[in-house]
């Protein structure tokens, strides 16, 4: 039995089919709704479907006195499907309007989830271009380990920094915050008068307007994770130079923290080059730093080229560990918030390695005093490193816990035991080089070692990347 239409649709029904058949319409691109997140294992709603990336032009107007913020996002972007809408993660602030190609689009809001409907379907493979207008009051977002990212105002009227790890970035402008899309950025900058604006890359410009407002102009020309972009708004000493092998270093420093970051900071250029020599070519057109009053975060983050450090950096050590995430985390980045160890192991053991060659304890005495508890030679050797295996964090609120900083670097230099020195190196090097600008999942990189050393190294994976409990000294 044929089911019976009324007249008016079953014509319409024929029109359609006509339209969707013959492609002589001029409308043969009929998309489907991008998804609304990457189904990430422990932040599911970060990032969406449907389409990369390809750059970001930020132009952001911020007061400081009002904490507001008024602003302009073009993401340029590669559609991986036929798409009747897309979505892009924001959080907080006023979406004013949204064009696609030129065209108006329609756009609706429903929680973290900006939802564009451009005014024609894109194509799979089409490279288009979205701006969006908002502004507001952006706010802090808080984690699930209670620590705070996205836009965090400085004292009263001192300025605001803007940072990510791991879903902050969605409060200070839209797109897709999911580490796995990686992209290039521009970032305008205007402020009042007497205040610094710096963000990732190099400041390709800086100009006074007519109003006594500042204009910098930063350029990000590398890849980067949404969760590495940062800005920072403030009264702070700006001081330049340049690496031994010619590196830009552009870093800026809360006033009241300018005595105390002096010494720590002016080895940062000899570290750059160290990590050079250590993990192959630094990655980045420029480096540098950003130094906080104290307290503003509570934490330092590795954002691109230019880490920012919540008042002065507490050692060494801090500085180098958020140096080698250039490397590790930032040039080479986690394919999902799950492979965090790959950051933060790797950072770690960076340090136990600059240590070594520092005249310091070895990264061998450093992996024997996390099992002897032996807070002498390492501050952190106490810290709960057994609690769980670094590659399998129990939830969001563990992946910045301290077995993927401890434990990722025991596991490490368990491989250094098991491989020996040179074609340690050579693995460290060579996955830094093969995966440059790029992502990588724990399951990669231990494919990776076992060919690239020719050791067949399950015994470790199994214990002490994935392995509950305390393993036992080797
Ligand atoms: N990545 C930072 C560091 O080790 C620490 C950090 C800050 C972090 N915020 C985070 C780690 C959120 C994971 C998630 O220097
Ligand atoms: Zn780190």
């Amino acid at each position: 039995m044929h089911h019976r239409l009324p007249s008016r649709l079953a014509a319409l029904a024929v029109v359609t089919l006509i339209a969707l058949t013959s492609g002589c319409t001029g409308e043969t691109v009929h998309g489907r709704p991008g998804a609304s997140g990457l189904r990430d294992p422990y932040f599911p709603k970060a990032g969406n479907g449907g389409y990369q990336v390809e750059h970001y032009a930020l132009d952001l107007d911020y007061d400081p006195a009002g904490g507001r913020l008024h602003a302009t996002a073009v993401i340029t972007a590669r559609a991986g499907q036929g798409l009747s809408s897309f979505n892009l993660d924001l959080s907080g602030l006023d979406v004013e309007s949204v064009s696609v190609q030129g065209e108006p689009a329609r756009f609706n809001r429903t929680g973290n989830e900006l939802t564009v409907r451009p005014a024609d379907d894109l194509e799979r493979g089409e490279v288009f271009r979205a701006e969006i207008d908002y502004s507001g009051k952006p706010r802090p977002v808080t984690d699930p380990d209670g620590s705070k990212e996205g836009w965090i105002p400085l004292a009263v009227g001192e300025g605001a920094v803007g940072v990510g790890e791991p879903v902050g970035s969605m409060a200070w402008f839209p797109g897709n915050h999911h580490p796995s899309d990686k992209a290039t950025y521009d970032i305008t900058v205007t402020v009042p008068k007497g205040y610094e604006a710096v963000s990732n890359g190099e400041l390709a410009s800086r100009r006074e307007e007519a109003d006594g407002r500042t204009v910098f102009v930063w350029h990000a020309a590398e890849p980067m994770a949404s969760y590495l972009a940062t800005v920072a708004v403030g009264k702070f000493e700006v001081t330049t130079g340049r690496t031994a092998s010619g590196i830009p270093v552009y870093s800026a420093v809360a006033p009241g923290e300018a005595a105390a970051s002096a010494a720590v900071l002016a080895r940062l250029p000899e570290m750059v080059e160290w990590g050079s020599g250590r993990f192959g070519p630094y990655p980045f057109s420029s480096t540098g730093a950003v130094v906080l009053p104290a307290h503003t975060l509570g934490y330092a983050l590795e954002t691109q080229t230019r880490p920012v450090f919540s008042g002065a950096p507490g050692s060494e050590e801090l500085v180098l560990h958020e140096l080698a995430h250039q490397w590790f985390g930032d040039s080479v980045s986690p394919k999902s918030w799950k492979d965090m160890w790959l950051n933060e192991g790797f950072a770690t053991y960076a340090e136990w390695l600059w240590s070594e060659d520092h005249g310091g304890p070895s990264a061998q005495q450093h992996f024997d005093a996390y099992l002897a508890g032996d807070t002498d030679v390492d501050e952190a050797a106490d810290s709960a490193w057994d609690a769980f295996p670094p590659a399998a964090p129990p939830g969001p609120k563990d992946v910045s816990s301290a077995p993927v900083y401890g434990r990722g670097a025991m596991v490490l230099q368990r491989v250094r035991q098991e491989v020996g020195d040179e074609k340690f190196f050579a693995l460290l090097r060579g996955w830094a080089a093969d995966h440059r600008y790029g992502n990588a999942s724990t399951a990669e990189f231990t494919a990776y070692a076992q060919e690239k050393t020719g050791h067949d190294l399950k015994k470790v994976w199994d214990v002490w990347l994935y392995g509950t409990g305390r393993p036992k000294a080797p």
